[in-house]
């Protein structure tokens, strides 16, 4: 059977997205912070092809935006309720594919580089946010569009503050900063 064939994918991955469901523990992640916009990650993770082909959900990795600070990037268990059977149907899904099957086998989380962060003294949580309705592309641009997340908002005080103004959120001192 050819399993590269979209068919398959169709008819697979509800079950798998199923069966992964089970594997959603959270991973403390606590990353290296980038400097690029666009830093390398230990696996080229493309998010073109698990949004933008498959159709996974963003909540589905990113399972706690809406009910925690962190949107949280997902454990290697995630990762592996499909991969234990998706191999991956060229040699460069492969190569890549393995490197993931690496760190399951060592029970090691993947030291994926952090894009995004605010300073220590910034108080930012994903939550008001998505119960207020902003969509994750407003911050973060398309992502299910990207190879690899590329960061494309600033970041800045301005940048909150201008949004803030617009969408009548506070822009006291004391909302960010405590
Ligand atoms: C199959 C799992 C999966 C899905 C589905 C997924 N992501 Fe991700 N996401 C990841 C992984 C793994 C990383 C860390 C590696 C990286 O940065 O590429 C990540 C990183 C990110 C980052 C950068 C985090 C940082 O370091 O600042 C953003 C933003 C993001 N994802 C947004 C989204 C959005 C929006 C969607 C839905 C459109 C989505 N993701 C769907 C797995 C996923
Ligand atoms: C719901 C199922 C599912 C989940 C969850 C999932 N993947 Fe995938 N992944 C796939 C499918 C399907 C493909 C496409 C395989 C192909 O066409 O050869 C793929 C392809 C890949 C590839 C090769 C393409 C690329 O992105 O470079 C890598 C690497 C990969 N996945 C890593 C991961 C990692 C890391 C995670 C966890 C953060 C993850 N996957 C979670 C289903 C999944
Ligand atoms: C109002 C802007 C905004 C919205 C909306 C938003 N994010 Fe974020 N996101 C950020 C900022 C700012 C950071 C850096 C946070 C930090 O340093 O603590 C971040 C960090 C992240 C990270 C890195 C891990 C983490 O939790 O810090 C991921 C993954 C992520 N966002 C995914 C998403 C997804 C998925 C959505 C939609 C459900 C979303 N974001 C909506 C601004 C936003
Ligand atoms: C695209 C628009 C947008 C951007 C950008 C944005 N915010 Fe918000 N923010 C909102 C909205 C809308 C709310 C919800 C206000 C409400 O529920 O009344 C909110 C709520 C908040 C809250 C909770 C306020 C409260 O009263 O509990 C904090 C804290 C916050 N934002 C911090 C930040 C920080 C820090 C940044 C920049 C890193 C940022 N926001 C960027 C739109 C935005
Ligand atoms: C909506 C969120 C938000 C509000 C409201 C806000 N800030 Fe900030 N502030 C930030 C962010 C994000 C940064 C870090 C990024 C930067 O320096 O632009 C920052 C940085 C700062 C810094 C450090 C600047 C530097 O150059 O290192 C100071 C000082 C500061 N804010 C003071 C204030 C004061 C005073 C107020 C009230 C008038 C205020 N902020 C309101 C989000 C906010």
């Amino acid at each position: 059977m050819p399993i590269h064939a979209s068919g398959w994918r169709r008819s697979i991955l509800p079950i798998l997205l199923v069966f992964g469901a089970s594997a959603c523990e959270r991973t403390g992640w606590k990353a290296q912070i980038a400097r690029e916009d666009t830093p390398v990650q230990p696996i080229r993770f493309l998010h073109s092809v698990h949004v933008g082909i498959d159709s996974i959900p963003c909540a589905y990795c990113h399972y706690s935006a809406n009910v925690s600070e962190e949107a949280g990037i997902p454990p290697v268990g995630t990762c592996m309720g499909c991969h234990r059977f998706v191999a991956g149907t060229t040699d460069e899904f492969r190569t890549e594919i393995q490197k993931l099957l690496g760190f399951a086998a060592d029970s090691t989380a993947v030291p994926w580089v952090r894009v995004h962060s605010v300073p220590a003294f910034v108080q930012f949580n994903h939550k008001p946010h998505v119960r207020a309705g902003v969509t994750c592309a407003e911050c973060h641009g398309n992502v299910g569009a990207m190879d690899e997340v590329s960061r494309v908002a600033p970041l800045t005080m301005g940048w909150c503050v201008t949004c803030h103004r617009d969408r009548g959120a506070s822009d006291d001192c004391s909302v960010c900063h405590y």
